[in-house]
């Protein structure tokens, strides 16, 4: 069974701390949060003293996705903040390692992120020193889009690379993320489901949360 990740970013604001309970008592197991910076996306969202306001109210997994460009100067202070998991995108940085080196020596799990239009090759040199990849099946920028199922293939390379080496980093996928599209993913390795609209846009979000978890039983 997968592990479901709903993302706030399709959260209700103003209600941040009831929607965050909700999911916690419904079974999620990470809280994906995402960081937008207006300029590696078009969209900014949150910053560091965001999610240095909800580590306090929740114990979830708080798992920061930064869609920012340049993240080494700003990956201090999201470690200060209290995240669990930081992924920074490969795109964004010319010192990936030096990254992950970063989020690792703070006491953060180290996830890289790839684009839909990136192949596994990119991280390849990063691999062994990971918690989690995170494989984006959509483009970065909104909540709401359409799965591309062209990534399933790079989910599964990677399965491939974690049995052949021996790693056990758990592969993420995010975008377009539902009881549909999840299965496939699952199929070919995937480990942690994010779902921003599926979950946070439906009248019963836990309903939500355990169609992901039953379709892959
Ligand atoms: C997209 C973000 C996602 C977003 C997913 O750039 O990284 O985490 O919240 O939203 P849905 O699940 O609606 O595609
Ligand atoms: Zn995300």
């Amino acid at each position: 069974m997968i592990k479901v990740a709903p993302s706030i970013l399709s959260a209700d604001y103003v209600n941040l701390q009831k929607d965050i309970e909700l999911v916690d008592k419904g079974g999620a197991e990470y809280l994906h949060i995402d960081i937008m910076d207006g300029s590696f996306v078009p969209s900014i969202s949150f910053g560091p003293g965001f999610v240095k306001s909800i580590r306090p109210i929740t114990n979830m997994v708080l798992d920061v996705h930064l869609m920012v460009q340049n993240p080494e100067h700003i990956l201090p202070a999201f470690i200060d903040a209290g995240a669990d998991i930081i992924g920074v995108q490969v795109e964004a940085t010319q010192h990936i390692h030096r990254a992950l080196q970063i989020i690792k020596n703070g006491g953060v799990k180290a996830e890289v992120v790839i684009n839909p239009g990136t192949p596994v090759e990119m991280i390849k040199p990063v691999l062994h020193m990971v918690d989690q990849v995170l494989v984006m099946t959509v483009n970065p920028g909104f909540g709401g889009q359409k799965f591309l199922p062209e990534t399933i293939d790079k989910i599964a390379e990677l399965n491939q690379i974690k049995k052949d080496k021996g790693y056990n980093f758990d592969i993420e996928i995010d975008g377009g993320v539902n009881d549909q599209t999840v299965v496939d993913c699952y199929k070919a390795g995937a480990t942690v489901a994010v779902a921003g609209s599926y979950v946070y846009g439906a009248d019963d979000p836990v309903a939500r949360i355990n169609a992901i978890k039953d379709a892959t039983k």
